[in-house]
């Protein structure tokens, strides 16, 4: 019998570089046309969002966010270990990375040796030598797969009906998705390494906008709003493919973290703020949901409803949620930490079974 651990973390690439450039993503935007002239003016922003942006652009609460953040990533490492996995299973949402005009799948599990990569490099928000941990740009990071699981995972859904896309490797010259690659160094922060095997497993979580939008801030870089993409899967189906996941795993022979990782609603893809700020309120309500194990709520949300509150990558959260629903688990450890001015609300948490 399989043991399983349920843990929900974020990738923000903010944390990769200096304090000073936690808030890029909102000083990006505050650039674009397409942001209503009068949101450009701090004083036209909510309260909250003008108290957190201070007298210093954000620098001061910078500190803050970054700090309770590390410290859940380090909480959440300290259940991981103490779990011991033979491997974690990471949803994660490709940004335009390795999926582009070629093929932009649902789902894909990448069934891999190892997962090479230097962070630092060929990102256009990369901190370069500005890293979080000074650590040389050239930096090589090496982790182990798990092929014989993901093969096994991957097995196992399409026989349950859902028609998993899989690869060996990653493309050749394209990035490795930095929702697997962020969360890896991360759930290593203080670089003691993370011995355990990876199994990256991606979900459509862009979906309209996936290609329009470069899986960012294309969007808010053109005047042009362009052709929408065809829709991500629907919430009440990564959460069946939580669900089967959760099934097939525990009738493994392995030890298994599920990792979901991505922050809430993310600014720059909530027009309903100007793009300025996240839909806290629609956070809000899912926290209460996820507090209570009312994993229903992520099931029951619909595509246009996720994409209206900027949640797009919270589809990767509905699969660990159809898990942990599956299971009977309840989150055991919980951190929020939400913010007006550093795009995204991020949430940490582990879940365990019901006492
Ligand atoms: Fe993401």
């Amino acid at each position: 019998m399989g043991e399983i651990l349920g843990v929900g973390v974020t990738h923000h690439p903010g944390f990769l570089g200096p304090e000073e450039n936690l808030a890029y993503f909102l000083e990006e935007t505050l650039r674009s046309a397409r942001v209503p002239a009068h949101l450009k003016e701090t004083r036209n922003w909510p309260a909250p969002m003008q108290a957190e942006w201070g007298a210093d652009r954000g620098r001061t609460s910078a500190s803050e966010h970054r700090r309770r953040v590390v410290d859940g990533f380090r909480a959440v490492r300290q259940r991981i270990d103490a779990f011991r996995p033979d491997f974690v299973v990471i949803w994660g949402d490709d940004q335009y990375e390795q999926f582009t005009e070629d093929c932009i799948p649902p789902f894909a599990v990448f069934i891999l040796d190892e997962i090479r990569v230097q962070p630092f490099q060929s990102v256009e928000y990369s901190p370069g030598e500005r890293n979080a941990w000074g650590e040389p740009v050239d930096k090589t990071f090496c982790w182990r797969g798990h092929r014989e699981g993901a093969s096994y995972l991957t097995q196992g859904l399409i026989e349950a009906g859902f028609d998993i896309a899989y690869a060996y490797r990653f493309r050749p010259g394209a990035r490795p998705p930095h929702s697997f690659v962020n969360t890896l160094l991360y759930l290593d922060y203080d670089r003691t390494g993370f011995d355990y095997g990876v199994v990256p497993f991606h979900v459509n979580c862009y979906g309209s906008t996936v290609v329009r939008s470069r899986g960012g801030l294309g969007h808010l870089q053109s005047t042009e709003s362009g052709v929408r993409d065809p829709s991500a899967p629907p919430p009440w189906r990564c959460f069946e493919l939580g669900r089967a996941a959760a099934r097939i795993l525990r009738d493994s022979p392995w030890r298994v973290a599920l990792i979901a990782s991505s922050s809430w609603s993310h600014a720059f893809l909530t027009e309903k703020t100007g793009w300025i700020h996240p839909d806290v309120e629609s956070d809000q309500r899912l926290l209460r949901a996820l507090r209570a194990g009312d994993y229903t709520a992520f099931r029951d949300l619909t595509i246009a409803e996720a994409e209206a509150a900027g949640q797009h990558e919270i589809f990767n959260w509905v699969c660990l949620a159809g898990a942990m629903y599956e299971l009977g688990y309840q989150p055991d450890y919980l951190e929020y930490v939400e913010t007006y001015i550093f795009n995204s609300d991020k949430c940490l948490a582990t879940f365990a079974p019901a006492r």
